[in-house]
């Protein structure tokens, strides 16, 4: 498994230029709002996304200005749902630190996720990169969507694991696929490249978020976030759906019970999460995050070597590891 850092090796540079820009757009004369995202620059995230714009854009063509613009953009975006995200989700911590609806409350926390969304958007405006744009407004529009459906489903608890894939391919594939599409459409790639790179994103965005649910199950295995958090806040994700579809009519409506009416004893959690894992229910996520895996790597199969490949493949298995 390869780092992070030696993924970066070969787009260091753009990284360092981005991180620039980012930080600039982050400023505001408003104090208050200065302050907060002084401190949020402080704790940056993985930057997984510029990553995936750059070494897709440089596999498509040439590294540009316009893919510098197209990773701000993006990471102020990813920046703003996590932020909007910690208040949904009532969690006081993002990045081993304190999230900033605990610090600042949901008010403040909403208008600086506003904030940097607008930002974003501005900024491709100002730019005339209608084409980014365009990626990146539908990749927003269906994350909402896809918070609401999850928010409906823990209401319901009637999930299916169509609709468990159509969540998460909303949610969170649809920006890690915007990330490969303006990757490729700022190195001047086809209409048609950049769609097969979208798909690529995609996939890779779905066997993220497949990992990112069977850790929730694993105990303290990332400091980063608490976890054991999705069947407490009723989220019922692919490992939870597999022992359903497994368990008898009674057994599953007991379960359904206990989510529904018990779902912050802490005890009756533990008890799911070891039936959970006694039927094997995290291998076999973990058998279908491979398959998405292994589609992604497929699509890089049909590309010449080069430092660009190298470094996408090595990021798609980073991504997908599930002992980060
Ligand atoms: C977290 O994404 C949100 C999910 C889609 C699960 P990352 O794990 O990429 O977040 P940071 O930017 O590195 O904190
Ligand atoms: C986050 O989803 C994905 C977004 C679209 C913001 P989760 O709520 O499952 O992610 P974490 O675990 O808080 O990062
Ligand atoms: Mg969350
Ligand atoms: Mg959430």
């Amino acid at each position: 498994m390869y780092t992070l850092s030696q993924i970066k090796a070969p787009i260091k540079q753009h990284l360092k230029e981005f991180e620039k820009e980012f930080r600039l757009a982050m400023k505001s004369k408003v104090p208050l709002l200065n302050t907060i995202t002084r401190y949020m620059v402080k704790r940056k995230g993985k930057q997984m996304r510029p990553i995936f714009v750059f070494l897709s854009a440089g596999l498509c063509g040439e590294i540009s200005e316009k893919s510098k613009r197209a990773a701000t953009l993006i990471e102020l975006l990813h920046t703003a749902t996590l932020v909007h995200d910690d208040v949904v989700d009532e969690s006081h911590k993002r990045r081993g630190m304190f999230s900033l609806n605990a610090l600042w409350g949901n008010k403040i926390a909403v208008l600086v996720g506003d904030f940097l969304l607008s930002r974003g958007m501005l900024k491709a405006v100002e730019n005339q990169d209608y084409d980014l744009l365009q990626i990146v407004s539908d990749a927003v529009k269906k994350m909402s969507e896809g918070e609401l459906l999850q928010i409906e489903k823990a209401r319901k608890l009637d999930i299916k694991e169509e609709i468990y894939f159509e969540i998460i391919r909303k949610k969170t594939a649809s920006l890690i696929a915007s990330c490969c599409a303006t990757g490729a459409a700022s190195s001047g790639a086809s209409k048609d490249q950049v769609e097969k790179f979208r798909v690529f994103g995609e996939n890779i965005g779905i066997a993220f978020q497949i990992r990112d649910d069977i850790f929730d199950y694993m105990k303290s295995s990332n400091a980063e976030k608490p976890s054991g958090i999705d069947i407490k806040e009723k989220k019922m994700t692919l490992p939870l759906i597999y022992l359903l579809n497994k368990s008898s009519i009674a057994e599953r409506r007991k379960i359904i019970y206990q989510i529904k009416n018990k779902s912050k004893n802490p005890e009756i959690v533990a008890e799911i999460i070891n039936k959970v894992k006694e039927i094997n229910g995290l291998a076999y996520a973990d058998k279908i995050m491979s398959e998405y895996r292994l589609k992604s790597l497929d699509f890089l199969n049909d590309f010449p070597e080069g430092e660009y490949k190298t470094a996408l493949i090595r990021l798609v298995n980073f991504t997908t590891d599930r002992s980060k």
